[in-house]
């Protein structure tokens, strides 16, 4: 009897150790609004990063340091907008043949170990070789991540359940003409300017080839 139960505490602890040994990242919550900090090779940007999973779109509305806003919006069938509200009426948008990121796109990480960041003791995790993703141990809060260009990414807030409401999601009707300087120029912004996720869908949802 002893020495069943004793095996019995053993198997726990084991199988415990094991799952403690290597933790999953939680997944993304299916609505939230984040703030997040942006220092890519020392250009420095904010975005407010909308994430809508049920609604199938996201939102960076990015802002430069002491520079421009561009909005970078997608849709899950695949069309993203990516334009300014000033005066310039800028406008462009790309067909991508993957939607937005899934909430479990961190699903098949590996994991690193644990690192502190920002003040924050993390869970790390990387995948692909593309991205570095730091969640705190505690809160399972994503705390920081970073890609493999450099560009580095701190999370400010993380407000799980907002909502921006509808009437923000709407493009411009400049988006909907169609006009000689709408060519879609989103391949030369991939690396260059302040978003990320186009590269990061189009990596993790697989439509390159790795
Ligand atoms: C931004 O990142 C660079 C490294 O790429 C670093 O030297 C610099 O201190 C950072 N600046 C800020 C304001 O975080
Ligand atoms: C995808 O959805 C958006 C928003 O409803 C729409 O503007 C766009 O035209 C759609 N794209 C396609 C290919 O249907």
């Amino acid at each position: 009897m002893a020495s069943s139960a004793t095996y019995a505490l053993l198997l726990l602890l084991l199988v415990s150790s094991a799952a403690a040994e290597s933790p999953t990242p939680a997944a993304w919550p299916l609505q939230f609004h984040s703030i997040l900090y942006v220092n890519y090779s020392g250009s420095l940007s904010l975005i407010d990063l909308w994430y809508d999973w049920p609604n199938g779109r996201n939102f960076n509305i990015i802002q430069d340091q002491l520079g421009s806003v561009l909005y970078d919006l997608e849709w899950n069938n695949g069309t993203s907008f990516f334009y300014s509200l000033d005066s310039a009426k800028t406008c462009s948008s790309a067909q991508l043949d993957v939607g937005i990121l899934r909430p479990d796109w961190l699903d098949g990480a590996e994991y690193l170990g644990q690192e502190s960041v920002d003040g924050f003791l993390c869970n790390v995790w990387q995948k692909l070789r593309f991205i570095w993703y730091y969640e705190d141990v505690v809160t399972k809060r994503p705390v920081h991540w970073e890609f493999y260009t450099g560009r580095s990414i701190h999370v400010m807030t993380f407000d799980v359940g907002a909502v921006l409401e509808d009437e923000k999601w709407q493009a411009p009707v400049y988006c909907f003409e169609k006009k000689e300087s709408q060519i879609d120029r989103r391949s030369e912004y991939k690396v260059d300017v302040g978003y990320m996720e186009p590269q990061l869908k189009g990596i993790l949802g697989g439509s390159m080839q790795l």
